[in-house]
C-alpha cells in the first residue's frame, strides 16, 4: 500500500511530541475535517499510568473544543510493523465523534490498512440508543 499523504505525515510528526515516559511507545494522530484542516494529537500518559490519554482521543478532543464537529478520516501512526488500531475506548469516541470515518493505519513509511468504523465497531451503542 502507498506510503503516505498529508494526513498520515500529520500523525507521524505529531507523534513525535508523544508523552510516553512509562510505555515508551509513542503514537500520532491525525484527524481531518470536512473542510481539510488537519487536527493532530499524541498520546500523554502520566504518573497514575490510568490517566493516559491515547493520540486519537486528543486529537478529536482538541478539534471539538475549537469547534469542529464534521471529520472525514482519521490517521493513527506508531513505529511498529504490526499495525496500531485505536483502542476501545477510542473506538466509541471516534465512532460517536466522527462517524463512519475512515481510519487509516501506518507505521513510519508505510500505510498498513485502511478501513472504516464500522469494520472497527460493530453493534455501537451510541446516542440513537438512548
Ligand atoms: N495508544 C494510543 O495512543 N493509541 C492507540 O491506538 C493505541 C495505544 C497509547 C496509549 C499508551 O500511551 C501507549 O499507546 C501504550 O498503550
Amino acid at each position: 500500500m502507498g506510503g503516505s499523504d498529508r494526513l498520515v505525515d500529520a500523525a507521524r510528526a505529531a507523534r513525535l511530541h508523544a508523552v510516553s515516559d512509562f510505555s515508551g511507545f509513542k503514537v500520532g494522530a491525525a484527524l481531518e475535517t470536512d473542510t481539510g484542516e488537519i487536527i493532530t494529537g499524541c498520546n500523554i500518559e502520566n504518573a497514575t499510568y490510568g490517566l493516559t490519554i491515547c493520540a486519537e482521543r486528543v486529537a478529536i478532543f482538541k478539534a471539538l473544543s475549537e469547534g469542529k464537529r464534521s471529520f472525514t478520516r482519521i490517521a493513527v501512526v506508531a513505529d511498529t510493523s504490526a499495525p496500531t488500531p485505536p483502542c476501545g475506548a477510542c473506538r466509541q469516541i471516534i465512532w460517536e465523534f466522527c462517524g463512519d470515518v475512515e481510519v487509516i493505519i501506518a507505521n513510519l513509511t508505510t500505510v498498513a490498512m485502511t478501513l472504516r468504523m464500522t469494520g472497527l465497531l460493530p453493534l455501537p451503542f451510541d446516542k440513537r440508543l438512548l
